[in-house]
């Protein structure tokens, strides 16, 4: 029997407030106030048009609304629900015994956080829905030697101000660093930065005016997404083919709408693990020169290859300055001390400083001193051998998992090394976000695909970081996702019986 309300909604026809709105307010106080409790099914939107005399139009904006914010949950053929997680629940049964579901118009960035939320929120949750490398990796003992001998080296000048470019031994040392990877930088090009992220950040808000363009491989880093919204800059994403973004396409885009810069991760593309190939790495810097729009590389997956021939980051082809070059030690050891590093020698590196210091004076002093001296005693590198390894291990473990529980029909990546396996569920079947709080219940979670595209396609796409994840979770949680998805899919008539077998 569903449990189904009628609900009393007081109306101000003539007030300015639109109907929707009004709406939308009124059920949330019911809902907040627990006049509306978890797993009551709300009236169907024509039912409570007519009941309220307004148009279906308000009432299925303002239910999009309330699912957008978590209030609501739908269930194809089944209605509309009051969700657990606006009031603290976790939304349990609804009434028949089925699982309701998030429904796809909620926006990608509002479903991401959403996301975040409750597999945070539940206990148990094996979560491959994190950008983060292992805590277990983490050189706890190494960095607490690194703190104690920076403080009894340097004393209070470690916790002042630092100068907004860096602290001048930890650039030299970036410099040495990527001279390894074929980079060759002065050290007074060297910018530090909190991560990659603020770097990226800096990178757009130097560049762009608001209004501008910035185009990228699609999908792509959410992180870009983000700020390419927070600065108000339009980002527009291209398709990739095996061997990255695909440059006919982005040729015609360079011609029709003269974008300022083009954003790409040539080496462990996130979310897709791809590696661009040397030839098309050629390629694209031809491409940008002939056009002369600088190129954003992004580097932070570059290290975390465990298999596949090594190829030399963008930068390290560029003889004319084109690509601007940004990493971090994030993924690789410590993403927590928020040390990253662009790298430019065109003539952006003095606003870029500008930037830098408008943004946040300077990178923790302290922070840069530590990492300089995992650095220097070698720390990094020794760190980086024993992820690999593990992480390829974790690798392989994803992958037999994916193949025995995933559904038949479903579609993934063999990375060459990071964290990421980027899956493609059977069209036929539930999509992504559908699946998610189904997944949550059984106590698995991972990121909706579609948050990376830039134009909100990829509904059937998953990320899921295996590299977080020790081999006996990684297993069980491939076990519960295939269990997930099973359940979920009985409901669609598309659906191969067999497949849910
Ligand atoms: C492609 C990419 N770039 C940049 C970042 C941000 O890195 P950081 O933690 O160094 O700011 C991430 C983090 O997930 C990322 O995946």
């Amino acid at each position: 029997m569903l449990n189904q309300i009628s609900l009393s909604i007081p109306l101000d026809r003539d007030g300015e407030e639109p109907i929707y709105r009004q709406l939308i307010r009124h059920i949330r106080m019911q809902i907040e106030s627990g006049t509306l409790p978890a797993g009551v099914r709300l009236p169907a939107s024509r039912d409570l048009a007519r009941q309220l005399n307004i148009s279906r139009i308000s009432v299925v904006n303002a239910y999009a609304e309330l699912r957008a914010q978590g209030h609501l949950s739908a269930h194809a053929g089944r209605g509309t629900f009051v969700s657990g997680e606006a009031n603290g629940n976790m939304p349990t049964s609804n009434g028949n015994g089925s699982t309701p579901i998030i429904e796809t118009q909620t926006s990608p960035d509002r479903s991401i956080r959403e996301m975040m939320r409750l597999a945070r929120n539940k206990p148990g949750v094996i979560n491959f829905g994190h950008g983060a490398p292992p805590t277990e990796f983490f050189p706890v003992q190494n960095l607490r030697d690194a703190i104690n001998t920076v403080l009894d080296r340097d004393g209070s000048t470690a916790l002042g101000y630092e100068a907004p470019e860096g602290f001048s031994p930890l650039r030299a040392a970036v410099r040495d660093y990527v001279s390894a990877l074929g980079i060759r930088c002065n050290a007074d090009r060297v910018l530090i930065t909190g991560g990659a992220q603020q770097a990226l950040d800096l990178v757009v808000q130097a560049l762009l005016s608001e209004g501008e363009v910035i185009v990228t491989e699609n999908p792509t880093y959410l992180g870009m997404i983000d700020i390419a919204r927070a600065r108000r800059v339009q980002i527009h994403g291209i398709s990739m083919d095996d061997d990255g973004i695909r440059l006919d396409e982005l040729e015609n885009f360079i011609i029709d709408n003269n974008p300022r810069l083009i954003y790409v991760m040539p080496t462990l593309h996130n979310p897709t693990g791809k590696v661009m190939p040397l030839h098309r790495r050629r390629q694209l810097l031809n491409l940008a020169n002939e056009y002369n729009i600088p190129i954003l590389e992004d580097g932070v997956y570059h290290e975390l290859r465990f298999e596949g021939e090594s190829l030399p980051p963008l930068k390290a082809l560029d003889d004319t300055g084109i690509v601007i070059h940004v990493s971090a030690f994030s993924k690789m050891m410590l993403p927590g001390l928020r040390i990253g590093y662009v790298l430019t020698d065109n003539g952006h590196y003095e606003r870029l400083v500008r930037v830098k210091q408008a943004a946040d004076i300077s990178t923790s002093g302290l922070n840069q001193r530590a990492i300089h001296l995992l650095l220097e005693r070698g720390l990094l590198a020794q760190q980086l051998e024993r992820n690999n390894r593990e992480l390829k291990r974790r690798r392989d473990v994803a992958l037999a998992a994916a193949e025995k529980y995933l559904p038949p029909g479903t579609r993934w990546n063999v990375p060459e090394g990071g964290i990421y396996l980027w899956a493609q569920l059977p069209k036929s079947g539930p999509n992504a976000a559908e699946l998610y709080i189904t997944a949550i219940q059984m106590g698995v979670a991972y990121a909706i695909g579609n948050v990376f595209y830039t134009n909100g396609c990829g509904s059937h796409r998953m990320r899921l970081n295996y590299g977080t994840q020790k081999p006996a979770e990684i297993e069980e949680g491939f076990r519960r996702l295939g269990r997930a998805w099973r359940e979920l899919a009985c409901d669609y008539s598309d659906i191969d019986k067999s497949m849910l077998l």
